[in-house]
């Protein structure tokens, strides 16, 4: 960190002066969530950001995450440091393909992931995060469930439950794109790693796994495991928190790195630049906020 000592320096300064929290999704650069308060995955963030007492939030992740940080905070300022970081499977629904799709099934009662907008989580009854789909879905009693955006994550929901979902073609074009062959290679290069996938990854890729887990849930399995090796089937930002929380520990990621370019947008700089301007900020429409806090709330509140 000795290269940023200056930009670190700063960023203390206007943390303090701004009475500002910085939190940092699992996949940040490491030097991003070296300087976090909180390091997450979409549910802790979430938990995390409804419990603040800071007056400022600096959301180092993706667009979709600060926006529920700004749902669940109205009278708090949620700054996104780099605002082009978006997220190409939040991308695959819109509001209006959701109202489409719950006309055709009017029974039904809709589980959104909660990567995507707050306009398609105001549509819906339910948000969930990987960390707690199966959960979620376990507590609904409904004759229908619309599961979105993310196929892959509504098959394994599928899979857990047994219930019959009916589900958004959405992907996570960074685990969609891990493949059988990658896993098997690994597997031959690390014999005897215990492999754990993310939900994200296709359904085939997850049936290869020994732990199937969201982001942190990775944390728990490496803990409770007495092996020494891991494959991880996740976007490699996850390399940085599980190798500094496990130092004995080897991690063996795809030999072609999943790696989230958004994810990667922010850096100290614009983390400096964005404390310093109070800029960008995400803000949500009252009406908006307003429905989608509903699904929010009903997600924190199971479990
Ligand atoms: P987690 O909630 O498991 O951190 O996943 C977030 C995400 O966007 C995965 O691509």
């Amino acid at each position: 960190m000795e290269e940023y000592g200056e930009t670190l320096r700063n960023i203390d300064v206007l943390r303090e002066k701004r009475k500002a929290v910085i939190l940092a999704h699992n996949y940040q650069r490491p030097e991003i969530q070296d300087i976090a308060d909180f390091t997450g995955d979409s549910l802790g963030l979430a938990r995390e950001a409804a419990a603040v007492e800071a007056e400022v939030i600096v959301f180092c992740g993706v667009h979709f995450m600060a926006e529920t940080s700004a749902i669940v905070n109205p009278g708090k300022v949620t700054l996104l440091p780099e605002p082009q970081a978006g997220c190409p499977l939040a991308d695959t629904i819109t509001p209006e393909g959701l109202r489409t799709l719950k006309k055709l099934h009017p029974q039904a009662v809709v589980v959104t992931y909660v990567n995507s907008t707050a306009a398609v989580k105001a549509e819906s009854d339910y948000c969930c995060t990987s960390g707690n789909a199966v959960e979620v879905v376990r507590a609904i009693d409904a004759p229908e469930i619309i599961f979105t955006p993310d196929r892959n994550l509504g098959l394994y929901v599928q899979r857990m439950t047994g219930r019959d979902l009916i589900i958004w073609e959405g992907c996570c074009p960074i685990h969609d794109a891990i493949t059988v062959e990658m896993v098997r290679e690994l597997r031959e290069l690390h014999p005897g790693a215990l492999v754990v996938a993310h939900p994200e990854c296709r359904p085939e890729v997850v049936a290869l796994a020994d732990a199937v887990s969201s982001t942190s849930g990775m944390f728990r399995v490496v803990k409770d495991h007495p092996g020494e090796e891991f494959i991880i089937l996740t976007e490699a930002g996850m390399g940085h928190p599980l190798r500094k929380r496990f130092p004995g520990r080897r991690f063996h990621f795809p030999i072609q790195e999943p790696l989230c370019p958004d994810m990667k947008l922010i850096t100290l700089e614009k983390v400096e630049r964005s404390l310093a301007e109070m800029q960008p900020r995400v803000t949500v429409p009252e009406d908006v906020r307003e429905r989608a806090l509903r699904a929010v709330e009903r997600m924190l509140s199971i479990g």
